[in-house]
């Protein structure tokens, strides 16, 4: 699916230049794909097309993303939802940024305590498993707002193409069934779900239709009732009804009371680069901005990629950045986000002047944090002719999100709940070890690191970004950036670059294979860095990403590049960027 005819231009390229380290060398990665008009990036082929067969239609990057959303809920269904929440991040072509927050609320009969036993220790599986695990979905009506304040296109026409891929099928490809790898046994002990995504008990095949009969109906009353049909009628009442009979507490007046907020984006410049990202509830914009301002002070161009400075100096910022995270930030509604304080490059120099510049800095010691299970998230970005860049990031958490489905509805349900702070120093799903300002509150969302971020340069768009990955979004977006702005990466290197991440505890670095090369882990080491791969995460997220008006910043600076660059993360088993 991914432009293998481009992969051949980009190699001939770097055999032109005889191998030779130069302004115009490309990386070893596929050229990203190219458009004129528009550029749609997912994680999805499918739900790909979908956004750009909208955007040829004369649709805006809003209705776009709106009907790329309903799509993925239906041909990603590890991530893609309606039983989830997410984030949208807009820069309309006027230069005017907003952000909608639908991520999940806590239900109305949640406490600080709800998943822990008598004697207040956690109890395993309880905030990821089950109905309990289950945050008040906030995806349709994340969509429908979306579309009703900026979109340009009816109900029914964005959600058409979703209505057809689950009532007509969809033929499951390579990376389809290794995204179910993740889920097949969760979904296996799941009647509904397992009626849905097994077949006689057994993992789809290759090859095979997947129709989703029930989803085809909710996606029907969603596009004729809008998001009251989910809310306020019978797609809620049977979502509440599957909760009640399996341990869950949604009741029928957290779907009604809940409300998309639209929130001022977190706003912020790092190297003459101008970047919008999620505020409070998520954690993203606010902590990839304290880091970057950070590194702002240190000449990382000059230092070089992937070298033992640049990298500590990653590392460093990456662990002050995590405490305030983990230690201060918490929804708004309910908590005093230091916001001004996180921004301020006043902020970052006082950070700058605690980094140690030979020694390895010491997070706190606290209770080591474990990774396990499957995760999944979903990012995509969009952008149309006109210059609206659409940036979206929505998840059920892990993959599948709790593995069920509310019989009759075809929709799974999330295990956002995880994501708050369970225990004060008890490491969740993604071992980030949190503290009060997490803390469950009836109707309070869980702290998220989702980050879709759009960047512009003088004024114009310049980068459309997001990322899956947990804890990890923050790192990668942070890479991805750096990439591109102090590398001069174009946007494919930049994403498929290997990592590195770091978040205050557990004190180590972590590394994908083959980031760092021996000697610079030797000099790391010798400055005190425990840096490891971590043999429980195996996909360090899956951006997906746009660069306007040239394929890295050399092609910019020269005018010569098409207008959009879309990239899709390598690590993404069956997604598609696609310009036109
Ligand atoms: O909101 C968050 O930060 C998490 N629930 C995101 C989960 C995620 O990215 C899983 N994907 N790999």
């Amino acid at each position: 699916m991914r432009h293998s005819g481009l992969r051949q231009l980009s190699f001939a390229v770097v055999l032109t230049l005889g191998c030779a380290p130069g302004p115009a060398a490309f990386a070893a990665s596929p050229a990203p794909a190219q458009g004129q008009n528009g550029m749609v990036v997912s994680a999805q082929h499918l739900a790909s097309q979908v956004g750009v067969d909208i955007l040829k239609s004369g649709g805006n990057a809003v209705d776009a993303a709106v009907a790329v959303g309903y799509a993925l809920a239906v041909v990603h269904p590890a991530a893609g939802n309606l039983g989830g929440g997410g984030f949208m991040t807009i820069r309309l072509k006027d230069g005017t940024t907003t952000f909608l927050d639908f991520r999940e609320r806590a239900p109305l009969a949640s406490t600080g305590t709800m998943y822990l036993d008598a004697d207040g220790n956690p109890v395993p599986g309880a905030s990821t498993d089950g109905y309990l695990a289950v945050g008040v979905p906030g995806s349709v009506a994340g969509m429908e707002a979306a579309r009703e304040r900026y979109g340009t296109r009816a109900r029914e026409e964005l959600i058409a193409p979703a209505i057809r891929l689950a009532s007509e099928g969809f033929v499951l490809e390579p990376g389809d069934i290794a995204s179910f790898a993740e889920g097949n046994d969760m979904l296996a002990q799941d009647e509904a779900a397992a009626k849905i995504f097994l077949k006689d008990g057994k993992p789809l095949e290759l090859g095979a239709t997947l129709v989703q009969a029930d989803l085809a109906k909710s996606l029907t009353a969603i596009a004729q009732g809008g998001a009251d049909a989910f809310y306020k009628g019978g797609i809620a009442d049977l979502i509440v009804r599957a909760s009640e009979a399996n341990g869950g507490i949604l009741t029928r007046e957290d779907f009604e009371r809940y409300e998309v907020r639209e929130l001022e984006p977190v706003k912020y410049s790092y190297r003459g680069y101008d970047i919008v990202s999620s505020p409070p509830p998520s954690s993203g914009g606010l902590v990839i901005c304290e880091i970057l301002n950070v590194l702002e002070g240190y000449p990382i161009s000059y230092l070089g990629y992937g070298s033992a400075e640049t990298v500590r100096l990653m590392v460093e910022a990456m662990r002050h950045a995590f405490v305030d995270r983990n230690t201060a930030l918490g929804d708004p509604d309910f908590v005093d986000n230091p916001v001004g304080k996180l921004t301020s490059k006043a902020y970052a120099e006082e950070i700058r002047a605690r980094i140690d510049p030979y020694r390895a800095g010491v997070s706190e010691a606290l209770k080591p944090a474990g990774f396990g299970e499957s995760k999944e998230t979903t990012h995509y970005s969009i952008i149309d002719r006109d210059g609206n860049a659409v940036a979206v990031t929505y998840t059920l958490n892990g993959s599948f999100g709790i593995g069920k489905v509310a019989e009759g509805t075809g929709i799974l349900l999330n295990n956002e709940m995880d994501d708050f702070t369970i225990k004060p120093g008890v490491p969740n799903l993604y071992g980030l070890v949190q503290g009060e300002a997490n803390a469950i509150e009836p109707g309070k969302s869980p702290l998220s690191s989702m980050s879709p971020t759009i960047v512009s340069k003088d004024g114009e768009p310049f980068m459309v970004i997001g990322s899956p990955g947990g804890s990890r979004i923050i790192t990668i977006m942070l890479s991805a950036i750096m990439n591109v702005v102090d590398h001069g990466m174009d946007l494919q290197e930049a994403i498929d670059a290997p990592r590195i991440h770091h978040q205050w505890l557990p004190d180590r670095v972590l590394m994908e294979p083959y980031a760092l090369s021996p000697d610079t882990l030797r000099l790391l080491a010798g400055m005190g860095y425990r840096v490891g791969t971590d043999p429980d995460w195996t996909i360090w997220g899956e951006a997906a990403g746009i660069l306007v008006g040239g394929r890295n910043l050399r092609q910019i600076a020269a005018g010569d590049g098409a207008r959009y660059y879309g990239a899709i993360d390598s690590r993404a088993t069956a997604g598609a960027a696609i310009g036109y």
